[in-house]
């Protein structure tokens, strides 16, 4: 017999929803006059949760792990994590396969630990960012065994199925972007399906209402249980053509050995806006925020992520940043006027999981950690957001592994040697000089460098001179300073090919950054007239060596830095 609804069991959920809406109407309002939002003074930061922290030795990061590092991460300047999922995954991609959206992997804890994990972040300041997966699932997936299990199957039309052209030919000569074809032959039902990605990684059908519903519904599922917001994985892949064309072939092949292909049919559809409305809409009911994994070619791709009404993603990642690949100022200028001309708030990112560490990218194998801390000014002194990847703030280097049969991400197996793989930017956090780098007692699920003696957070702690500390102070000043948070970008000198400088200007209040990218000294010469400066003076606020400032003038070290309050 079903029992009575005791009193508390009816007034506790309403108790919990009436608290959920004011803290959702608490995320939602503008932070200041400006009307920004908290994403658009929040500092990001990407853990990648198999490599930041583990709690119970066993050589894999979790999320236990991660709440006891919520103190550094307040004390670093941190606002907001972004984890990468930490879903039930067979882990082929290492969790971008996802087999239950709505639970925790058991290698990272349970659904009890990620609330504590929300709690403790909350106690320090620090929101949660998931990562949402909405292109396709596990091959483990409930729904995608079902869906393979007979043509009738309920699930059968939540993914993408198609009689292949002839015996042994897929339906079209579409090229997965992890290699090989992009259609997959199962016996079961003998009809292929689609991956944009690996075979275990099966593309859903967004052109199905079911699998919309569903998607927009963990969304929401999550912000109650108290995310601030999602990235969003490979959001230009949702679409394909449903007639199935061919894609343009180019010439050569690419590091899997498959020809070159153009993704003219696979990628880049415009239903995808009408998806991200919708999420956003859910997002909006939380005062939550969407970045989006938006590789663009060019600007005009990148600003309609924003939306026409704004009403898309407020942090679509600008990805042609970090393909200025060299310390170019000409470069970086073009490209911080490009996203500047672009209707929404830029995002900035210099590293993260899929591509080699900024260490690396920027460092030319001498002055790194000068370099480092060059590329941490730079970008967190830009006007917009930046989201910075674990492990960057203490000069953290990418270790490739140097032979095959060490490879644990698949595509470094496939393409070896021209293709090594993510590993090498994947490697545990450096905590201290312990073994394994104090990130577990058992041998980690990849090795860290040797750096890791002297690139550590405890090591460079103590020293005033660190990558850390320069991070530390340049994140503090940039919570504090108005024309750090709110104030416009104006390119200084944009002749000067060695010295990277500009202003950020707010309401009579103005800093000046200027980054010697060459390797040489470099003395410079600001003629502030034209922003209301006759005579500038130039106190210096974080300088890294020390950079000497006469009235207008500065000279700085090789790839040294300095960021000054401007007065009359
Ligand atoms: C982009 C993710 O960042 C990458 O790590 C992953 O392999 C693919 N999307 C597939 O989900």
């Amino acid at each position: 017999m079903p029992r009575r609804s005791s009193l508390p069991s009816l007034i506790l959920p309403l108790l919990l929803t009436f608290f959920y809406s004011l803290f959702a109407a608490a995320q939602a309002k503008p932070v200041d006059a400006e009307g920004h939002q908290w994403w658009q003074h929040a500092v990001f930061y990407e853990v990648y949760p198999r490599s930041f922290a583990d709690s119970n030795d066993d050589g894999v990061g979790d999320l236990n792990g991660i709440s006891s590092k919520m103190s550094y991460l307040q004390e670093l300047g941190v606002d907001a994590i972004w984890i990468t999922p930490c879903y039930p995954s067979p882990q082929i991609d290492f969790g971008y396969d996802v087999a239950d959206y709505r639970n925790i992997d058991p290698m990272y804890g349970t659904l009890a630990d990620f609330d504590r994990m929300v709690a403790e972040g909350r106690k320090h300041h620090v929101r949660i960012i998931l990562d949402f997966v909405p292109n396709h699932t596990s091959d483990q997936h409930p729904w995608f065994l079902d869906s393979k299990s007979s043509r009738t199957a309920p699930h059968r039309d939540w993914y993408i199925w198609r009689d292949g052209k002839g015996p042994g030919q897929p339906p079209n000569n579409w090229i997965s972007g992890f290699g090989g074809s992009a259609w997959t032959l199962d016996p079961t039902t003998n009809q292929y399906y689609y991956h944009f990605f690996y075979a275990q990684q099966p593309d859903l059908n967004w052109r199905n209402p079911a699998v919309e519903k569903e998607m927009l519904d963990t969304t929401r599922w999550w912000y109650k249980r108290g995310v601030s917001g999602f990235r969003l994985d490979a959001v230009d892949t949702l679409f394909e053509d449903p007639a199935l064309h061919d894609n343009p072939v180019l010439p050569g092949t690419n590091a899997q050995g498959d020809p070159n292909i153009e993704n003219k049919n696979n990628q880049y559809f415009p239903e995808v806006h009408q998806v991200l409305q919708k999420l956003r809409k859910v997002a909006d009911e939380s005062g939550a925020v969407l970045i989006g994994e938006t590789w663009t070619a060019n600007i005009a791709d990148l600003d309609r992520y924003y939306g026409q009404g704004d009403n898309e993603l407020q942090m679509p990642m600008d990805f042609m940043f970090t393909s200025v690949d060299k310390l170019s100022p000409p470069e970086f200028r073009s490209q911080i006027a490009a996203v500047n001309g672009a209707h929404g708030w830029p995002v900035f990112v210099i590293s993260n999981h899929d591509i080699p560490r900024s260490y690396n990218r920027y460092g030319d194998g001498k002055n790194n950690d000068a370099i480092a801390k060059l590329m941490g000014a730079f970008y967190l002194t830009l006007r917009g957001t930046p989201i910075m990847y674990y492990g960057e703030e203490i000069g953290m280097e990418n270790n490739d592994p140097t032979r095959k049969e060490d490879v644990k991400d698949p595509i470094g197996r496939t393409g070896w040697p021209q293709e090594k793989g993510r590993d090498g930017e994947r490697t545990p956090m450096q905590w201290n000089t312990a073994p394994n780098a104090g990130f577990s007692k058992k041998d980690p699920w990849l090795p860290v460098p040797p750096s890791y003696q002297t690139h550590n957070v405890a090591t460079e702690s103590k020293d005033p001179n660190s990558v850390l500390n320069l991070y530390k102070k340049v994140l503090a000043l940039r919570h504090t300073n108005q024309a750090l948070l709110e104030g416009s970008y104006i390119a200084l000198n944009e002749d000067d090919p060695n010295v990277m400088s500009y202003l950020r200007s707010y309401r009579g209040k103005t800093v000046l950054v200027a980054l010697n990218m060459s390797a040489s000294p470099k003395k410079t010469i600001f003629n502030l007239s034209q922003q209301g400066f006759g005579r500038a003076n130039l106190k210096s606020l974080i300088a890294s060596p020390e950079a000497s400032a006469k009235g207008n003038e500065i000279t700085l070290e090789p790839f040294g830095l300095l960021i000054a309050e401007v007065t009359q």
